[in-house]
């Protein structure tokens, strides 16, 4: 596994791999590895001939008060994993690498689905993402990339970014990989002290009742969403969100549509948790 701190470097290891045909798939990341990760990392191995992964933590898609700083930096550890994981070629920049001058363009995604739920509390975090994410697609110039649906959001504004840029990569949507008890595995989840940890799958456990009401026919939304809420609020979280929505553009859905998503956000302490459920 080679690491590649420059584009130049990156470049000029993918160019011929490139050019005597093989297939590149992408996985980015901000480093702080887990096992979710690792199971993006091995779709792309089965999707491509040579899986790219990067790690670089995006001060864009942070707002001033979240924590950029403290965010794990694990570096050592993140490549074993991706060695693991079958990853051939890592990139890895500083960020005077990647932003060498203010990085004053940005790629706005469409507000209709940015700036809801995620982009709601979290103003200007897709276009962080899509900004980043943009950039480090022309570094990479991947065929297929690799996306968690545990950010059910962000893969739609990546879905669309590459639709309404016309870029030829293939999007692949990768199931959320959870713990034994239903949490999803997450880089925030080390934060969490073991009491709150212990307590954490309460989140599951809140989409999962949405989802069997769903399930059951049950068509009021707003109570769904408000009993699931509510749950939380009992044991102490801080919801922020919970919204039963359409899988298609993440609208409120009409009583008679299939193909729904239960998305939330909750603080357990000072840590923010987000899943999702498609139903
Ligand atoms: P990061 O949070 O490191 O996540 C990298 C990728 O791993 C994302 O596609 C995310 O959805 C996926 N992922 C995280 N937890 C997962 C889990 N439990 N199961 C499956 N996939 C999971 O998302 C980002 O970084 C950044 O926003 C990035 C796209 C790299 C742009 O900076």
């Amino acid at each position: 596994m080679q690491i590649h701190p420059t584009i130049v470097g990156l470049r000029a290891a993918l160019d011929p791999l490139r050019a005597s045909g093989a297939r590149i798939a992408f996985v980015p990341t901000m480093g702080n590895l887990h096992e979710g990760h690792a199971s993006l990392m091995r779709q792309a191995g089965s999707l491509a001939d040579v899986v790219v992964s990067s790690v670089f933590v995006n001060r864009l898609q942070f707002g001033p008060n979240e924590d950029f700083d403290r965010y794990p930096r694990t570096m050592d550890a993140d490549c074993a994993r991706m060695r693991e994981a079958g990853v051939a070629h890592v990139f890895a920049p500083s960020e005077a690498e990647l932003y060498p001058q203010p990085q004053t363009l940005r790629v706005v995604p469409d507000p209709a689905l940015a700036d809801l739920l995620e982009g709601a509390f979290r103003p200007g975090f897709f276009t962080g993402v899509a900004t980043v994410v943009a950039k480090l697609f022309n570094i990479v110039q991947p065929q297929v990339a690799v996306f968690g649906k545990k950010d059910y959001q962000q893969l739609m504004v990546i879905r669309q970014l590459v639709q309404q840029m016309a870029l030829p990569i293939d999007i692949v949507g990768s199931e959320t990989l959870r713990a034994d008890d239903g949490l999803a595995l997450s880089s925030r989840n080390g934060y969490l002290s073991a009491q709150e940890r212990g307590r954490a799958l309460e989140l599951h456990h809140a989409l999962s009742a949405a989802r069997d009401a769903l399930r059951s026919g049950d068509r009021d939304f707003a109570r769904i969403e408000h009993d699931a809420m509510a749950f939380l609020e009992a044991r102490g979280w801080s919801p922020q969100y919970v919204a039963v929505r359409r899988q298609a553009d993440l609208q409120s859905p009409a009583a008679h549509e299939s193909s729904l998503v239960i998305l939330a956000a909750a603080l357990l302490g000072s840590t923010r948790l987000i899943d999702n459920l498609e139903v």
